[in-house]
């Protein structure tokens, strides 16, 4: 039997916690705030330099369109969710309602790679732009505590290694966010709202001084050839042999896809809109506003960002650049705003390290609330009332990933990861509109089947693009979840427990 909880247990549920006294004080603004606040960080000004340099080419911009469109027929999914349960949820707390205790314990597992991996990934750009700044100031850090040791940078057009030991300022920030996550400094929406202008603003005084600086030379060839391509193409190479070789995804039109699937991280956050959904004024119209509304305005800037970024330098000169803004923008004659620039990259990415932390620790203290994890990861601070004991043990997790893997890796998995958690939110709606048609749903996902199942085929067409060797950690992790499953969360579920003891 599926074992699943009602909407109104989970609308019952959130008041009992004490959830429902939150108060209800977010605008439809301060949602469209919140969205671009969590959503642009490394995504935008780490990735789309790599995603240029190894996969696209300029075409990254296309890259970015077709992983916003994919995020929109997700986002518009998660509307739905997100305006007829409006409780402090995720998708995890979707899939309990839609799709059973196994799939909310799948998905609630693979957020680990969403959050837990984002601020990794995250944390380990920020220190690349860290000492960037700090060698402003004359002081060089030790490229050794600067990289992991399986990091690469270019040297004369070659990827060697970056001969690093550890990723220390990774490591540093990670800790540092983590404390004040224990002591209970959440982001007030003022403070929030303050970073979003910072991080909007240096977008926009990159697009507006850059503009005039581009180079229409670095936008040819727009798609850089693939041989591969051309060799299925001219009937000399099998399309599986080409998929299945290096070639594939390196250029031509398989690179904008793996380029969108590797800029997909950019669009990341915007589901953290639904998490507020409990402090949402009018969530039944915040909601959707706040969810496609961040979505929107990323997109546009997204687009202008990377039109001008390749403009500015040739897409070749980005291959192992942790800090192609900052390259980037020394072609333009305003190197004096580099600090500036920096500054304000570093303080965006903070806040994207600070809500992925927080968010993560909200999925497993649900999960451990529900006896899916043991009891200690829900235990609060007796003074400061945050789970402290998962803020760090987390804090120990995502140190160690920032401080050894390489960003592209990490990057791969966060985005595997999550574009698996859309699509089964997409498989949710369609579920939920069969099995509980007439719910009240404030807002209805237009289009359905369709949209639900257009945001299934493009999440998967970026699953499919992503290396293989991310399919593999995705699915080691994965069967590492459905072990912990079968040997401790079906036994000690509260759900089961209670369906149980009504049988004695
Ligand atoms: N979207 C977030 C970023 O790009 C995760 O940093």
């Amino acid at each position: 039997m599926l074992f699943k909880k009602s909407i109104p247990q989970l609308l019952a549920e959130a008041n009992e916690s004490g959830e429902g006294t939150l108060v209800r004080s977010l605008s439809s603004f301060n949602l469209v705030a919140l969205g671009v606040g969590a959503i642009i960080g490394a995504g935008l000004f780490s990735l789309t330099g790599i995603a240029a340099a190894d996969n696209a080419g300029p075409a990254v911009i296309l890259s970015f369109i077709i992983a916003a469109v994919g995020c929109g027929f997700a986002g518009l999914c998660y509307a739905e969710f997100a305006s007829m349960i409006p409780v402090a949820g995720s998708a995890y707390t979707y899939s309990y309602a839609t799709m059973g205790e196994f799939m909310a314990w799948i998905i609630g597992w693979d957020l680990v790679l969403e959050y837990a991996l984002g601020a990794a990934t995250v944390a380990a750009s920020w220190s690349q732009y860290f000492s960037q700044f700090i060698e402003g100031f004359g002081v060089h850090f030790p490229v050794t505590l600067l990289h992991g040791p399986w990091d690469k940078i270019d040297v004369a057009g070659q990827m060697v290694n970056a001969g690093g030991i550890v990723n220390l300022p990774a490591i540093v920030i990670v800790c540092l966010l983590s404390l004040l996550l224990m002591k209970g400094t959440g982001e007030s929406s003022a403070v929030n709202n303050v970073l979003v202008i910072v991080k909007v603003a240096v977008v926009l005084v990159f697009i507006a001084l850059g503009w005039s600086f581009i180079n229409p030379a670095n936008h040819h060839p727009f798609i850089p050839v693939n041989l591969g391509e051309e060799a299925v193409k001219s009937g000399t190479k099998g399309f599986f042999e080409f998929f299945a070789s290096d070639e594939f995804g390196h250029f031509g039109i398989s690179g904008i896809l793996r380029g969108a699937a590797v800029v997909f991280f950019a669009f990341i956050g915007f589901d953290a809109v639904s998490t507020a959904a409990q402090e949402a004024k009018n969530p039944q119209k915040g909601m959707p506003i706040g969810i496609i509304g961040s979505l929107v305005v990323c997109t546009l800037l997204y687009v202008l960002f990377s039109y001008v970024m390749t403009g500015l330098e040739n897409y070749t000169k980005f291959a192992g650049d942790a800090k192609p803004v900052a390259t980037a923008f020394a072609q333009t004659g305003y190197t004096f705003l580099n600090k500036f620039l920096i500054v304000a990259i570093l303080a965006g990415y903070t806040s994207v390290i600070l809500v992925m932390l927080l968010g993560q620790s909200r999925v497993f203290y649900s999960m451990s609330k529900d006896g899916l994890l043991p009891k200690v990861f829900s235990d609060l601070h007796p003074k400061n009332q945050t789970p402290y004991k998962t803020n760090l043990m987390f804090m120990v997790f995502v140190s160690i990933f920032a401080g050894f893997v390489p960003v592209s890796d990490l990057g791969h998995m966060v985005s595997i990861g999550t574009l698996f958690a859309f699509s089964l939110v997409c498989i949710g709606v369609l579920i939920l509109r069969k099995t509980d048609p007439d719910l009240d749903r404030p807002f209805r996902t237009p289009w359905v089947p369709l949209v639900p199942i257009l945001g299934i085929i493009v999440c998967l067409l970026m699953m499919a693009s992503l290396p293989i060797v991310s399919w593999f950690r995705l699915a080691v992790w994965m069967a590492l979840g459905i072990l912990i499953y079968y040997a401790y969360s079906k036994q000690n579920s509260k759900i089961r427990k209670q369906y149980q003891d009504t049988l004695k």
